[in-house]
């Protein structure tokens, strides 16, 4: 694989004294032609009932109630990194964010936490056991192939306008040439070490395949960039997603790219999630 690959994952130890996963972030508009029927996800995902919340158009785009911060210690550091709601019981994140998990870390979960929100109106939750974590077997650290995981909460998280489950979309939803959103915490500067305390959100452009094919040829990619304007860094295991018939759409994972955020022709790269969908679905069902 490319050194690009390598040297690049957005893991959470880097040459700063940054301990947090770090990520490009996406966003998208499109006027959408397919139903979105997929059984992995609720009967009422991706639905955002907004007008209370929040007021324009670009505050409704960062609420993204799905969005989960995941953080759990490594010695003295703290790892940290997104995921977004799929079920009510299941989170969806990258691998990578996973591997410098110990036996006895805990990790804690926190939803319904921007900084749209009321305090009071988030959940935390603890993970104990590492038997809750789905790491994808076939996840190469390397050439971050199957960058996926699922996350079994210990219950049933309750449903209310800070905290709902994004839909997962299929091949039909990715939006080539065409613009998506990720989300996530981080700082808007890679240079910046700072733990942001706000959820951002970061319009990108889908790029072709070719363009992603110099660096991965792997189908199990997206790839988007936004030329020249930059704003990137959030956390791993965030979603990209889009919105489709008139529901918020999960496309991807924020997997990993060049540490320097928006590097001219240096797209970031995101799990294709629609070709996870049965691994996503077996592992489900089987633990469900
Ligand atoms: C954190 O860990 C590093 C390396 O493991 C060590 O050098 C440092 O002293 C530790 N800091 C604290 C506050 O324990
Ligand atoms: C993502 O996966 C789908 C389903 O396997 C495939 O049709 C599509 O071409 C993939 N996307 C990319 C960019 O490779």
């Amino acid at each position: 694989m490319p050194v690009y690959m390598e040297k690049h994952i957005r893991t959470h130890g880097n040459h700063s004294s940054s301990s947090r996963c770090r990520m490009f972030m996406i966003i998208l508009f499109t006027v959408f032609l397919f139903k979105s029927g997929s059984p992995i996800s609720e009967r009422n995902c991706g639905t955002i009932l907004s007008k209370r919340i929040v007021g324009g158009a670009a505050s409704e785009i960062s609420h993204q109630p799905w969005m989960a911060h995941m953080r759990f210690k490594v010695q003295n550091r703290s790892v940290n990194c997104g995921a977004s709601l799929i079920q009510k019981q299941w989170l969806l994140s990258t691998a990578h964010c996973f591997r410098k998990l110990r036996d006895d870390s805990l990790l804690i979960i926190r939803l319904g936490y921007t900084d749209l929100i009321k305090p009071n109106s988030y959940s935390r939750i603890a993970v104990t056991n590492k038997k809750y974590i789905h790491i994808h077997p076939n996840f190469s650290p390397t050439s971050a192939e199957n960058d996926i995981s699922l996350i079994q909460l210990p219950r049933e998280v309750t449903m209310n306008p800070y905290i709902k489950t994004i839909c997962l979309g299929n091949e039909f939803d990715i939006p080539f040439e065409k613009t998506a959103v990720a989300a996530g915490w981080g700082s808007h500067d890679y240079r910046v070490t700072k733990v942001s305390k706000s959820l951002h959100t970061v319009i990108l452009d889908v790029t072709r395949r070719a363009y992603c094919n110099s660096y991965t040829r792997s189908t199990n990619f997206i790839c988007a960039y936004t030329p020249g304007k930059d704003t990137c860094i959030g956390d791993s295991g965030g979603p990209l997603s889009v919105v489709r018939s008139g529901k918020w759409t999960q496309v991807g994972i924020i997997s990993h790219g060049p540490r320097e955020c928006g590097l001219v022709a240096k797209p970031g790269v995101y799990t294709n999630l629609s070709k996870f969908r049965s691994w996503i679905s077996n592992i489900i069902r089987t633990h469900s």
